[in-house]
């Protein structure tokens, strides 16, 4: 039964017929510990069959912290084995098998999982998805709750977080802010006729006055309520009358809950309750097996002591599981053992866990009590040592943060100097890396180094200080010692082939090009017949990376087919293949192969969302975004860069993709919005030392152009460093300012450049941009006309309206009767810049042939509208129509070969730009616009 919260219940009944009606939500149930939160939405929940609304129902658990995502997993019956393939991928996921090297965040593609699964469970049905005591959640799960709260309108799913008031934590907080206050149900005191409704109930009859007045002191409490009650009747303190009137007769009655939940646990036996602290160790929720697994016992044995906790209302059932009636009874009992006891009662536990072969992190949550007690002298025992070896790599992956309390403790009472030492070394140091303590893993690393002998564990150490060192940029001072470990005696041609791959990596971190073609070259003479597969793909990737600094692209990409042919596959190497694929996609894009530049970026989008690498994805979006900015596809180029959150990228990512995203805005004479992707680009660049990224240079030159500052912007693209290889891109728009100012020297320079680059290449761009600048060198039209077609058989929409507009000019500048030739480059060029929505350069273009006296520009389509169904770019046009089809938006990812994020991206700006709020309006509003067009 329900008392007092009628209008609560109203709100979330109606709430979930909105869901079923394809209006989602996102919903803050918060109040004190007992005052009826879970009950509510469990009455709520009652209802959302007949709605037709599934419900998922998963809980916070104070010991589950340290370890991610299990409300969700729960919630979401993501267990071992089941039958759905997104399940089995989550689960496999965190097993541990598919593990994307070094600072994978296996946890973070789990999310990215459970948000697609989300989506297709809500495909199925509407839903009601519930995160019970979301104040014991993993950081993960909250970072999965808020993103689905941000995208709960495009989904038929009521999202519900129930949570203790006044969250300490920053990330529950901000839930808040999302979540806005119409829909913040907060539970206070039940009003004084409920709390006399539930007491009669409760006692079996109306209170009389001593009752009502103890029960008042209960602050409207149902909790309490429910224990003050059935403590009273426990021991005979409850006397009906006649008249039905129940009321006190004895004096001995508990004053706080605390106290109210003691005396229930007061009247179990001891028997009983040895169970039921074994119970409150597992947590609020537990299997009867693991219990079975816990108490040494069997089933038989525990069975009366679960019937009598079950009758004295301590446990209920759970599904198929058994939980505590309420969280703080478990806390009473967990908290009646004294430290010591409960952590070597965990640490037995843990044991018969891992015996018992359960998963890693039901061994783990019982590990962890015996190192977050901080003066813990209780030492890590061998077993548990043995075992943290055998996990460590998915541990790792799946909770890091736990991984380096579990390891840091290992490390410090395993025994000293041998090779469990060392290697339990390595792996503390590869948590650290996963925890983004770049500095304490290496530290670690090293240390060990001086102790440790193994030559495979030491070669292991060299590659997390070369990654280390790789990251804060102080590879240099390492390469002596790399060069000495070559001498140290007892070394296979393996470890020596990694030492020199080693070596040739940092290298190639020092931009000491040679000397990392020389190393990874030495390293595979060096492996001849032995196969290393480590070895041989890390060389053919520096290898490919030397090609691809030097511009040799043709020659860079049969290195990379070597390669991937070498790791492919391989789990350990997941992180190299992903390297390998994106440098592959952005060769082919400097090859003018778009479609096979954005089909290689796709594959490692998808292994990296598979993987869980964050920062690889966002390169690979990166690279996509690049592609789709040259190939005039800046809508699309937009949504890309748009994706993955700034705070997941490497700053120079993001530097590259506020770079992308400015120079279209310039382009379209949004100028406000540009600044203020390069204020953001600019917090970025100056972390990483101003370190060059090409389309952020381009974009800061455009900026002074839109200032009409052309030396200035011509300054900023000739200040990168002479000589530097990268920056061939930014070559075209150096000899265009160059000869807007007169600098004939700087064109001459840049003309003889592109000639040299040209003269080696059969590349259709480079060929495009040698012709281009000699025709702005000489003033030669003509040649100006064969650099636009030459930019044409690139697919470089911008290059080639460029070269238009340089051909017009000439024809304008030179003789009168070349006018017919500059009106009609004229309008080629306008017609170009008006199909990439270009309306900065339409405006300059027609501002400045009125100079010469030619006018009449073509009619230019310009897509005003930034509302409605017009509005919408071709690329949120398609998918709108595949959401009025009915189609999910992983669906949608598979058609369109566009990843779920993206598509959420763009289903999100169809929304606000339609001034809708859920799938279903979009089918409306299209309806509407179709039978409005005729
Ligand atoms: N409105 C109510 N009417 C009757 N009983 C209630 C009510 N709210 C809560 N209870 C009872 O009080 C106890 C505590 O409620 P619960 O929902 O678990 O609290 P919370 O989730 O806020 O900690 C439960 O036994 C529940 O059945
Ligand atoms: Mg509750």
């Amino acid at each position: 039964m329900l008392v007092g919260r009628d209008g609560e219940l109203s709100r979330l009944v109606a709430w979930i017929r909105d869901a079923a009606a394809g209006r989602g939500r996102a919903v803050l149930v918060d109040g004190e510990p007992g005052i009826g939160k879970s009950a509510l939405v469990r009455a709520a929940c009652a209802t959302a069959a007949d709605a037709g609304c599934q419900v998922f129902w998963g809980a916070g658990d104070e010991l589950g912290q340290p370890l991610p995502l299990l409300p969700l997993l729960d919630a979401l019956q993501v267990t071992q084995v089941t039958r759905d393939p997104r399940r089995d991928a989550i689960s496999e996921l965190l097993g541990g098998s598919a593990v994307a090297g070094k600072g994978a965040d296996l946890a973070a593609a789990a999310a990215e999982q459970l948000i697609t699964l989300v989506d297709e469970l809500c495909q199925d049905e509407p839903a009601v998805l519930v995160v019970d005591e979301l104040q014991w959640a993993d950081r993960t799960t909250v970072a999965v709750w808020s993103r689905l709260a941000r995208s709960v309108r495009q989904l038929p799913l009521l999202l519900i977080g129930v949570l203790r008031p006044v969250p300490r934590r920053d990330d529950l907080r901000s839930l808040f802010r999302i979540v806005g206050p119409a829909e913040r149900v907060r539970l206070g005191r039940l009003a004084e006729p409920a709390v006399l409704e539930l007491v009669a109930a409760l006692a079996g009859g109306k209170p009389g006055a001593e009752l009502a007045r103890l029960a008042d002191d209960a602050a409207g409490n149902p909790l309490y309520l429910t224990e003050l009650v059935d403590a009273l009747a426990r021991s005979s303190c409850l006397e009906v009358d006649t008249a039905g009137v129940v009321e006190l007769t004895g004096a001995a009655t508990p004053d706080s809950l605390p106290e109210a939940i003691a005396d229930r646990l007061g009247f179990l036996t001891e028997a009983a309750r040895g169970v039921l602290r074994a119970a409150a160790l597992l947590g609020v929720g537990f299997s009867v097996a693991d219990l079975v697994t816990v108490t040494n016992s069997s089933l038989a044995e525990l069975l009366p002591a679960l019937d009598e906790a079950r009758a004295a209302g301590v446990l209920v059932a759970a599904g198929d599981d058994l939980a505590f009636r309420h969280p703080l009874i478990r806390t009473a009992l967990y908290d009646e053992m004294p430290t010591a006891v409960r952590i070597a009662w965990h640490q037995a536990a843990a044991w018969a866990l891992a015996e018992a072969s359960a998963p890693v992190e039901r061994v783990a949550r019982q590990l962890l009590p015996m190192v977050s007690t901080t003066d813990s002298r209780v030492p890590v025992p061998p077993w548990a040592v043995r075992w943290l070896l055998d996990v460590a790599t998915p541990l790792i992956g799946q909770a890091p943060v736990a991984a380096v309390a579990l390891l840091r403790r290992a490390v410090r009472d395993a025994p000293l100097d041998d090779t469990v030492t060392g290697t339990l070394a390595c792996r503390l140091a590869d948590a650290y890396y996963g925890v983004g303590n770049v500095a304490q893993a290496e530290r670690i690393a090293l240390r060990a180094l001086d102790r440790v002998r193994d030559p495979d564990v030491r070669v292991d150490l060299y590659t997390t200080v070369v990654q280390c060192r790789g990251l804060t940029g102080c590879s240099a001072d390492f390469l002596p010692e790399l060069n000495n470990a070559l001498t140290q005696p007892g070394l296979q041609a393996r470890h020596r082939a990694r030492l020199l791959v080693l070596i040739a990596r940092t290298h190639r971190y020092l931009g000491e090009i040679d000397d990392a073609d020389r190393f990874a070259t030495a390293a595979l003479a060096e492996l001849g017949p032995v196969e290393d597969r480590w070895a041989t793909g890390w060389a053919l990737h520096v290898l490919s990376f030397v090609a691809m600094v030097r511009g040799e692209w043709a020659g860079a990409l049969p290195l990379f087919e070597r390669a991937m042919a070498v790791v492919r596959g391989d789990p350990a190497l997941t992180d190299l293949t992903l390297q390998l694929r994106i440098n592959q996609s952005v060769t082919f894009g400097a090859l003018d192969r778009h479609t096979d530049a954005l089909a290689a970026a796709a594959q490692a989008r998808e292994l990296a969302e598979r993987t869980g690498s964050v920062a690889r994805l966002s390169q690979a979006q990166s690279a996509v975004g690049q592609l789709l900015l040259a190939a005039g596809r800046w809508d699309d180029a937009l949504a890309e860069v748009d994706v993955v959150a700034d705070d997941r990228k490497d700053p120079a990512v993001v530097c590259g993709d506020h770079g992308v995203a400015a120079i279209i805005h310039f382009h379209r004479g949004e100028t406000a919005a540009a600044r203020r992707h390069l204020d953001i680009a600019a917090l970025y660049s100056e972390r990483i030392g101003d370190q060059f990224v090409e389309c952020l240079v381009r974009a800061c030159s455009l900026a002074f152009e839109h200032a009409s500052a052309p030396e200035r912007a011509l300054a900023v693209l000739t200040a990168v460093p002479a000589g530097e290889d990268a920056g061939e891109e930014l070559l075209g728009d150096t000899a265009r300012l160059a000869a807007t100012i007169g600098d004939v020297r700087t064109v001459a320079a840049i003309e003889a450049r592109a000639r040299a680059i040209a003269a080696e290449s059969a590349i259709p761009h480079r060929r495009a941009l040698a012709l281009y600048c000699r025709g702005l060198l000489e003033r030669d039209p003509t040649m100006l006309l064969r650099a636009a077609d030459g930019y044409r058989d690139a697919a470089r929409p911008l290059s080639r309206a460029k070269a238009l507009e340089a051909a017009a000019i000439a024809f304008a500048e030179a003789r009168a009767e070349d006018r017919g030739s500059a009106r009609a480059a004229f309008t080629h060029a306008i017609d170009l810049y008006a199909e990439l929505d270009a309306q900065w350069d339409v405006a300059r273009l027609r501002a400045l042939f009125r100079a010469f006296g030619i006018r009449r520009g073509p009619k230019v389509k310009h897509r005003q509208v930034t509302h409605g169904w017009d509005s919408l770019t071709p690329t949120e046009g398609r998918i709108a129509a595949l959401v009025v089809e009915g189609l999910s938006n992983p669906q949608i990812a598979g058609r369109l070969y566009l990843s779920p994020r993206t598509v959420g991206t763009h289903v999100s700006h169809i929304l606000s730009k339609l001034g809708v709020h859920s799938r279903i309006d979009i089918a409306r509003e299209a309806a509407r616009h179709q039978s409005a067009s005729g």
